[in-house]
């Protein structure tokens, strides 16, 4: 990057939520340091990473965090959302339980993170269309019954990694 790491405009926090397994931390490695691993582990207690994005002619510092989706990690909630102006909400295509999980993710958001927070859904993992469990129709149709954005994602191939962020940053500009 031809910007200097500590100057920008905006420093901005975006948490990403959803269950375990979805893909949080590989979607936080593809858009951060274009990196993906097919053996992850469970992300355990709080990990951040950030990068610089230009949006109307200003640098923002996006600083990204990604925790366990499983429940025994939820103690830090309230931190974990603190100050966030965006949220990535994420479920797995192919496994519909992390879809009809995403009530709980939403409810709290609603709970711990700012009213104003912008909120975008996303149906990662698209390449395995295959083993698909969740029509782009349902995705599309939960999130606007919120008015949320929504897009699917594939973290393994890199589709939409970067537009998902991205959108999300330009809507909370
Ligand atoms: P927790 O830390 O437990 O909450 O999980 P997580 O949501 O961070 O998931 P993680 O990124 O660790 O990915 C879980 C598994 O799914 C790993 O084996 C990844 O390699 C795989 N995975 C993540 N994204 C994709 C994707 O877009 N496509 C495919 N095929 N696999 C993916």
């Amino acid at each position: 990057s031809s910007v200097n790491d500590d100057q920008y405009d905006y420093i901005w926090k975006v948490v990403l939520v959803g269950d375990s397994g979805v893909g949080k931390t590989n979607l936080l490695s593809r858009f951060t340091k274009n990196e993906f691993n097919s053996e992850s582990k469970s992300t355990i207690g709080v990990e951040f990473a950030t990068r610089h994005v230009t949006i109307k002619g200003k640098t923002i510092r996006a600083q990204i965090w990604d925790t366990a989706g499983q429940e025994r990690y939820r103690a830090i909630t309230a931190v974990y959302y603190r100050g966030a102006v965006g949220a990535l909400v994420v479920y797995d295509i192919t496994k519909r339980q992390t879809f009809d999980n995403l009530g709980k993710w939403l409810q709290e958001l609603k709970e711990h993170a700012d009213t104003s927070a912008r909120i975008m859904v996303v149906g990662n993992k698209s390449d395995l269309r295959h083993l698909r469990a969740v029509t782009q129709e349902d995705g599309r149709l939960l999130a606007e019954k919120h008015k949320f954005c929504f897009i699917e994602t594939s973290a393994l191939d890199a589709t939409n990694v970067g537009e998902a962020f991205n959108n999300l940053l330009v809507d909370i500009f």
